[in-house]
């Protein structure tokens, strides 16, 4: 059944512009009634403007969306991606200990696991230093080759756990400027780098050209007799790393049934395992169960994606704000805002609904975002002050892992806490007022500078906190945003896992490069586009 915002409109209409603050001041437990826990992860919403009768109505957005049973056809390998035939189990991937998997009638865990397997063996002997490169020397570097799905989620969590790295050195080759791998490739030595060729489908036209550029790289050190040593392949097509002449024991292979932007979990995960080791790869492994687990057996009201998913689903499609801000105050999160762009736009940014119609509200957000601190010092000034409301997502650690640096780390946390407060309070005109009258303004000029620093307030955020950024919290916190964006996508009654927005581009690109080379003309393009092509054209 299609959902109706209506009910949640009229609330948000009769609530006006009521502040946050009248919320806390009306209920002494706010703080705790609008926050759950999951596996020591707190998530905190009550920094939004949600009441009571408003969370009733979210969570009755659920029932008829079929949230629940929608939740059960996934975990249980139901094909609910529809437009391409396929059942959407990333989560089997993680399934380090529960019961069998059907797809098809076959049972999909007994092959999930020896994968796993071969890739702890794989990646054992690699960091023992028995797989050696062709000339017989340990490998120092890995250089994993992929894009999309295929690159955000190794590159995010292996900056996410460096303290946890004590495997060979990764480097992440994903644009077709070859300026990427000619800047990583220029700084390893060949002899002692592995290069994994990471595509589901092996066809996508950065990867397979970057793989191309690097095997050339490693065929003038090692010959073509020491290629096949220095190349693994991580892909749904086994026949095409097969023809790219990769040993088909180097390659890692998965099902269709693993989408691009939910693979960190499986094969694609690979540089991660070889750099943190196949233990702590488990460990984030375990850190997505838990989440799984959670998601599939807590209440409504204590269940983190839904809890996640609703505040979303009322900020973007209730209230009308379009973008949310992920802000991780956790340096080593640095790619996170780019994972969950992939992750939550490639998912939920859809215009037509399940059964073909033109959806009749707003599709998922845009997503963005930077780690704090650094965020404050650029964009944060039109979070604070902009005409546009900007739902901000703060996340934050107790620990860090500089025990000598916990000072630094106090500073890091008081400035998340602050800038939600910030946002909470704003500072009323006669607040600034008094401040700018004690630095001597007065009359005109005195309203004139107080009304600069003004800061509305009532701006919606929620944070998640966690204990410390260890493998199993990334675990958990990675399947707790694609849960959420399973959610949302339930509730828009969207496909949330097929991706037909990105081909057109491919294909116009591929049709492209001909004209620019000259060896085609442009026979019905846009004036615009030929006008670019005759000045970007390098043959004349
Ligand atoms: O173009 C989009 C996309 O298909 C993503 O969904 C995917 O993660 C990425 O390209 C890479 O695809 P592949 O792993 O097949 O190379």
């Amino acid at each position: 059944m299609t959902v109706d915002f209506a009910a949640l409109k009229s609330l948000r209409d009769a609530a006006g512009d009521r502040h946050i603050l009248d919320l806390f001041a009306e209920d002494a437990q706010r703080a705790s009634r609008f926050s759950a826990m999951a596996d020591g992860l707190l998530f905190d919403y009550s920094k939004t403007n949600i009441d009571e009768a408003t969370r009733v109505a979210l969570f009755d957005l659920l029932s008829v969306a079929g949230v629940a049973e929608k939740r059960e056809a996934m975990f249980s390998g139901e094909k609910i991606n529809d437009t391409e035939g396929r059942a959407v189990l990333h989560t089997a991937l993680r399934n380090l200990d529960g019961g069998p998997v059907y797809v098809d009638g076959k049972d999909v865990i007994p092959g999930v696991r020896q994968t796993l397997a071969r890739m702890d063996d794989f990646a054992d002997r690699v960091r023992r230093g028995t797989i050696t490169s062709y000339s017989g020397v340990p490998f120092e570097d890995v250089v994993n080759i992929g894009i999309g799905g295929s690159d955000l989620g190794p590159v995010m969590a292996y900056e996410a756990l460096k303290p946890y790295v004590d495997g060979p050195h990764c480097h992440f080759v994903s644009n077709v400027d070859g300026a990427h791998v000619h800047d990583v490739l220029s700084g390893l030595n060949p002899q002692t780098t592995l290069v994994i060729v990471a595509s589901k489908t092996f066809t996508t036209i950065e990867t397979m050209t970057n793989a191309q550029t690097a095997r050339d790289w490693l065929v003038q050190s090692v010959g073509e007799e020491g290629i096949s040593k220095h190349f693994a392949a991580l892909s749904t097509a086994k026949d095409k790393t097969a023809e790219f002449g990769i040993d088909p024991d180097l390659v890692f292979g998965f099902e269709d049934w693993v989408g691009g932007r939910y693979s960190v979990w499986g094969p694609i995960g690979l540089s991660l395992m070889l750099a943190i080791g196949p233990q702590r790869f488990a460990d984030f492994l375990r850190g997505g169960q838990a989440m799984d687990t959670h998601f599939r057996t807590a209440e409504w009201e204590d269940n983190l994606p839904v809890l996640l998913a609703l505040v979303g689903i009322w900020h973007n499609q209730v209230c009308g704000y379009a973008t949310r801000a992920v802000l991780p105050y956790e340096q080593r999160l640095l790619r996170l805002p780019a994972y969950l762009q992939q992750l939550e736009m490639e998912s939920n940014g859809k215009r037509v609904a399940m059964n073909g119609s033109d959806l009749p509200f707003d599709s998922g957000p845009v997503v963005w975002g930077e780690p704090g601190t650094n965020g404050q010092h650029a964009f944060y000034q039109l979070i604070h002050q902009g005409t546009r409301v900007i739902p901000c997502e703060f996340m934050v650690g107790r620990f860090g892992h500089e025990p000598a640096l916990t000072h630094q780390h106090e500073l890091l946390v008081s400035n998340c806490l602050a800038q939600s407060e910030a946002l909470l309070r704003g500072r009323s005109l006669a607040e600034a007022t008094e401040i700018m009258k004690k630095k001597g303004f007065e009359g005109v000029e005195l309203e004139r500078q107080a009304r600069h620093r003004v800061f509305p307030g009532n701006r919606p955020s929620t944070t998640l906190a966690y204990e410390q950024l260890t493998p199993f919290v990334l675990g958990q916190i990675v399947a707790l945003y694609e849960h959420r964006v399973f959610v949302e996508g339930v509730i828009l009654g969207i496909n949330s896992y097929d991706q037909w927005g990105v081909e057109l581009g491919k294909e116009l690109a591929l049709a492209l490069q001909p004209v620019l080379a000259g060896e085609a003309d442009g026979a019905g393009k846009d004036g615009s586009t030929l006008q670019l092509v005759d000045y970007l054209r390098i043959n004349d």
